[in-house]
């Protein structure tokens, strides 16, 4: 017999949003299991007719399924780029070891934005900074970029992936003050030692999409300023553009606009994503702002406490609810 898997996850979505009573869900179930071919209209008006659930909570179940259904989709028909086995990190300090990360198992897809959220302390960073190469696991676990274990990297080939594959932005946008704006944009193409003059063009291309039309109008003003002569907004910019200016394979972004305003922080965000997406370059966003993840993400997992309590691949009405559930706190949606 075929099973009814739409009318079982609406089902389960009605339970946990607690609509349904002993009598309600029997009858629920009832109708999904009398009647196999049912459309997902007729299911919806067999809903409504006994009863069971009002037109407006039918709708919202609706929405949420179709949301997920695409997201699914989206997601899973991709390659996966990551693919992480119990992966711990313990920090030495003076009190002994710290267990910051406890063993944490994800699959990161090719062209996905990633949403990481947490409490301060949760371990985010931490798990940014070990798949970008830029801190060592605990050697235990694995972690597969490609296929390849990064175990067996030797140290050239990990400054190799790192530089060439992989672009970082942070909170804090990490400009060298002795370089100019398009000098610094330019840093991982100079590590990749290609010839300068190219180096500086495609380094102006890519700064130009981070760039307003007042201060196109004098680029060669903005892009000879030195961090010191600009605004933490454009900073935060130039940060972007050199995040993206080897076209890399993942970005790898840490509260990247955790220092900005609203508008600004918009902005980075939007330039750096369409870019991101043109090249079909995975994004792992780390966050504390739920309604940036909400904006940007395809998928999102919340860590606490050295853990991933859960991967939230489903619409967003649900992902906050499980937030909620998962934390104990509320999270507000702008
Ligand atoms: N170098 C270090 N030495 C010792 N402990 C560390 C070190 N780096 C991080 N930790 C600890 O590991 C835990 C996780 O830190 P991490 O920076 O990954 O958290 P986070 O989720 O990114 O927090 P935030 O949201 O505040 O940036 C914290 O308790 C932190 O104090
Ligand atoms: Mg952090």
């Amino acid at each position: 017999m075929v099973e009814n898997k739409y009318g079982k996850r609406m089902l389960k979505k009605a339970r946990a949003q607690g609509w349904l009573s002993v009598e309600t869900k029997a009858k629920f179930e009832r109708i999904i299991q009398e009647r196999q071919t049912d459309s997902h209209e007729e299911l919806a008006e067999k809903l409504l007719k006994h009863q069971i659930l009002t037109e407006t909570q039918i709708e919202q179940l609706k929405g949420e399924l179709k949301e997920e259904t695409i997201l699914h989709m989206e997601v899973t028909t991709r390659n996966s780029i990551f693919h992480v086995k119990d992966l711990h990190k313990s920090y030495k300090t003076p009190e002994g070891e710290f267990h910051a990360l406890k063993g944490i198992n994800l699959t990161i897809y090719q062209g996905e934005i990633l949403g990481v959220l947490g409490f301060s302390g949760s371990g985010k960073s931490t798990l940014l900074n070990i798949l970008g190469l830029l801190t060592t696991p605990d050697p235990v676990g694995e972690i597969y970029y490609n296929g390849t274990t990064y175990r067996e990297l030797k140290p050239k080939q990990r400054d190799a992936l790192r530089n060439k594959q992989f672009g970082f932005i942070f909170q804090e946008s990490h400009l060298l003050a002795h370089l100019n704006a398009i000098e610094n944009v330019a840093l991982p193409l100079r590590l990749q030692n290609i010839p300068e003059s190219e180096c500086l063009e495609r380094s102006k291309e890519m700064l130009r999409n981070f760039m307003t039309q007042g201060e196109k109008d004098k680029e060669k003003v903005f892009f000879s300023k030195k961090p010191a002569q600009l605004s933490g907004g454009q900073k935060q910019r130039l940060a972007a553009a050199r995040a993206m200016v080897h076209q890399p394979q993942v970005i790898f972004a840490d509260e990247p606009t955790g220092n900005l305003d609203f508008d600004t922080g918009q902005m980075v965000m939007d330039i750096l994503l369409k870019a991101a997406r043109e090249k079909d370059a995975t994004v792992i966003l780390v966050t504390h702002n739920p309604s940036q993840a909400r904006r940007y993400c395809n998928r999102f997992v919340w860590m606490e406490n050295g853990l991933l309590k859960g991967h939230l691949s489903t619409g967003m009405e649900s992902t906050m609810r499980l937030i909620k559930q998962l934390s104990g706190k509320d999270v507000k949606i702008k």
